[in-house]
């Protein structure tokens, strides 16, 4: 049983009595009750991760338990928005893991060449920063002009910060770094102004970019796509639903279509991963070829 709390400490976790077989059961009560109320399922997300997320925001919000959480959240929509932030974990960077952009443009570039027009999904795609970082590097092979980006999340909030595409000045001279080693050829500040403390990034980078919310536990394939970018999402969920997504990646690809997860996820174990081949190991760049 949850027993009452001394709240002089702050609360950086579950309190060391707090009963971890009720524990689940609440957890996946507010889960439930977040997915009838709001439609967003992070039912079978990591349980550690979102367990430690769901104490966060218990702290933040001055509460004592999980049931607590619950109550407030199927009541206060803005608790859910607060809520919401904290379980889409929105952490990115431009170019973030130079090597995977490198890769990109010696195997995947000279695919897409081969295409009078294409179409690219950056699913999970946060506040912006890897959209720009395509887009800069598609401008530079010259295929900026006839591709088409749809860049997706299941946040509004972050999906307005990439549409605004302003970011941190601070971040600008990792992010020159990054730009150099990930293989570009032109210096990065031609790509944005400074404005107070962030940097605007030219708009024309993303006059062929769709922002748009959409879940990829909920929601169904809404095209067909020569690349889909997917990287540092599904590492948040379980088998079963990263078998979902990959379904749904597996449809919204044409055949010979590229899928580019990045060096943390694969397709490993997935019942999809004989309809692919490799194209990079590390880098896990997979082309559907069945
Ligand atoms: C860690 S960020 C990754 C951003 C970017 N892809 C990168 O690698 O830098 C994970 C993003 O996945 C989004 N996300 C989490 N669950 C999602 C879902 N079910 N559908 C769509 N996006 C989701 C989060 O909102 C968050 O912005």
């Amino acid at each position: 049983m949850a027993l009452p709390l001394n709240r002089k400490q702050p609360l950086t976790g579950p309190p060391v009595r707090y009963d971890a077989a009720l524990e689940r059961v609440e957890i996946e009560l507010l889960l439930e009750g977040v997915f009838r109320r709001y439609g967003f399922d992070f039912r079978s997300y990591a349980y550690a991760s979102i367990r430690r997320r769901l104490w966060k925001r218990i702290e933040s919000e001055d509460l004592s338990s999980i049931s607590d959480l619950q109550a407030l959240v199927l009541h206060d929509p803005s608790a859910m928005e607060r809520l919401l932030l904290d379980l889409s974990i929105s952490v990115t960077a431009m170019f973030r893991d130079p090597g995977f952009y490198q890769v990109c443009r010696q195997t995947v570039v000279p695919l897409l060449r081969t295409y009078p027009f294409i179409r690219i999904w950056h699913a999970g795609c946060s506040t912006g920063e890897e959209v720009y970082s395509t887009a800069i590097m598609l401008e530079e092979e010259g295929l900026l002009e006839r591709s088409r980006i749809y860049a997706t999340d299941i946040n509004d909030g972050v999906l307005q910060q990439a549409r605004d595409g302003i970011f941190s000045l601070k971040r600008m001279q990792e992010y020159t770094e990054n730009y150099i080693r990930a293989g570009g050829t032109r210096s990065f500040s031609e790509y944005y102004t400074a404005k107070y403390d962030g940097a605007l990034f030219s708009p024309w980078l993303t006059r062929n970019v769709v922002f748009s919310q959409h879940n990829l536990v909920t929601d169904r394939s809404f095209s067909e796509f020569n690349v889909i970018f997917c990287r540092n999402v599904l590492i948040y969920f379980d088998r079963n639903l990263q078998n979902k997504v990959h379904s749904l990646f597996y449809e919204s690809l044409v055949t010979f279509g590229i899928l580019a997860l990045g060096s943390k996820e694969s397709l490993r174990s997935s019942q999809y991963e004989p309809c692919y081949e490799k194209l990079d190991a590390r880098e896990r760049l997979y082309r559907k070829v069945r």
